[in-house]
């Protein structure tokens, strides 16, 4: 209610495949983002919850309720008051964190925007998997926040000690290092794992969807190379080294902040040559592991939300991709053009998918 162009409406979805239809602007895009309110209690485009507010009123509320696994209903509340900003309800109960709700409908959200995971720089792919491996493993959650904040202190440092033209390294870095460094382990040990494990489901689904035979990789160059066994040792004395350098220029210029994760296309970067549809085809394929590796922690399915799906793919690529998803998965995928859908050949037994049609006019 009052969220976005929609004053008052009602949705209901498939448990599969669910193609959203409407012109530029009927409200396509606003209906997952509610759905991603509900899964994650908030936006998937914009951090500013007023901005999903409709125009002159002064409060949005979405709810949901889904049928998990065990066939058991969840019902969701998400309201959100420029006065009061959100609150939660969980089977109408109010609930003070948020944590207590997320990922209880579990969503993997597909947008343009994030087309920046396979062409923008190594900060989106390391974000993309921090994400991931932060849902499901605790310990490198926590040691990314300390991780995060410990090299923010130490750059607030390096450039007091610039200004004092104070250039050797000294105990109370030595002692900062260590801490650091050994947080630094953590990361690198998540990382590692998470990464054994994603690597073969994405290539997997990659190969299922691509029908031309190519083959993607994930490649990562860690900035600090070495074993579990001297990892500590490395890091702290390439820190120790690059001392002087960093307090000129006030950043720490080692440890896994600058970890590249490269994501390789027949042998070749993506991020230089890819074309529009192979970009598009990585990321879903990564989206796509995404779920599948979430999915494999929670017990629970994934509702995939794939905006703008269709755009720059070619037909036998939209087949595949909605054959990839419809087998298991609930799905929400918007469209311009229903006549697209039918071009495409999405003729299946009509008892496995729903299509929603959207006006313009209609809210
Ligand atoms: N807070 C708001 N209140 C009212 N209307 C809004 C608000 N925010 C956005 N809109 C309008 O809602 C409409 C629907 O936006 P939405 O992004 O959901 O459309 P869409 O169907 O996904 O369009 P496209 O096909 O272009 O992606 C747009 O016309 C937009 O201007
Ligand atoms: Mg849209």
């Amino acid at each position: 209610m009052n969220f976005r162009r929609y004053t008052d409406s009602v949705f209901e979805f498939h448990h599969k495949t669910n193609f959203i239809n409407g012109e530029n602007g009927s409200g396509k895009t606003s209906i997952l983002e509610a759905i991603h309110y509900l899964s994650l209690t908030k936006s998937f485009r914009t951090n500013n919850d007023s901005e999903a507010v409709q125009y002159h009123r002064d409060y949005f509320n979405v709810f949901g309720e889904f049928t998990d696994t065990h066939d058991k209903d969840l019902l969701i509340n998400v309201n959100y008051s420029k006065a009061d900003g959100r609150s939660l309800l969980l089977n109408k109960a109010r609930i003070k964190r948020y944590t207590d709700i997320v990922g209880l409908a579990p969503v993997v959200i597909l947008s343009p925007g994030l087309q920046k995971i396979t062409e923008g720089g190594p900060a989106e792919r390391r974000n993309f998997i921090n994400r991931i491996i932060s849902q499901t493993d605790r310990d490198y959650f926590l040691s990314l926040i300390e991780y995060k904040h410990r090299l923010t202190q130490r750059n607030t440092v390096l450039n007091r000690y610039r200004d004092r033209k104070h250039y050797h390294y000294d105990a109370y870095f030595e002692a900062q290092d260590e801490m650091l460094a050994k947080t630094g382990k953590k990361i690198d040990k998540g990382r590692q794992a998470f990464l054994i494990a994603f690597e073969p489901i994405f290539k997997a689904i990659f190969k299922r969807i691509k029908h031309i035979d190519s083959q993607v990789e994930i490649c990562v160059k860690y900035n600090i190379k070495a074993t579990a066994k001297d990892y500590t040792d490395k890091f702290m004395n390439s820190l120790k080294e690059r001392f002087e350098r960093d307090v000129v220029s006030g950043r720490t210029s080692c440890g896994p902040h600058l970890d590249e994760i490269i994501i390789l296309y027949n042998d070749r970067e993506i991020r230089q040559i890819g074309s529009q549809g192979e970009h598009k085809l990585v990321l879903i394929a990564l989206k796509l592991a995404e779920g599948a590796y979430l999915e494999s922690f929670k017990n629970e399915g994934i509702i995939f939300l794939l905006d703008d799906l269709f755009a720059f793919l070619d037909s036998e690529h939209c087949r595949n991709i909605v054959l990839e998803i419809g087998e298991k998965n609930q799905s929400l995928i918007t469209s311009t053009d229903l006549k697209e859908l039918k071009k495409y050949g999405f003729i299946r037994k009509s008892d496995e998918f729903k299509t929603i049609n959207i006006m313009t006019g209609e809210a």
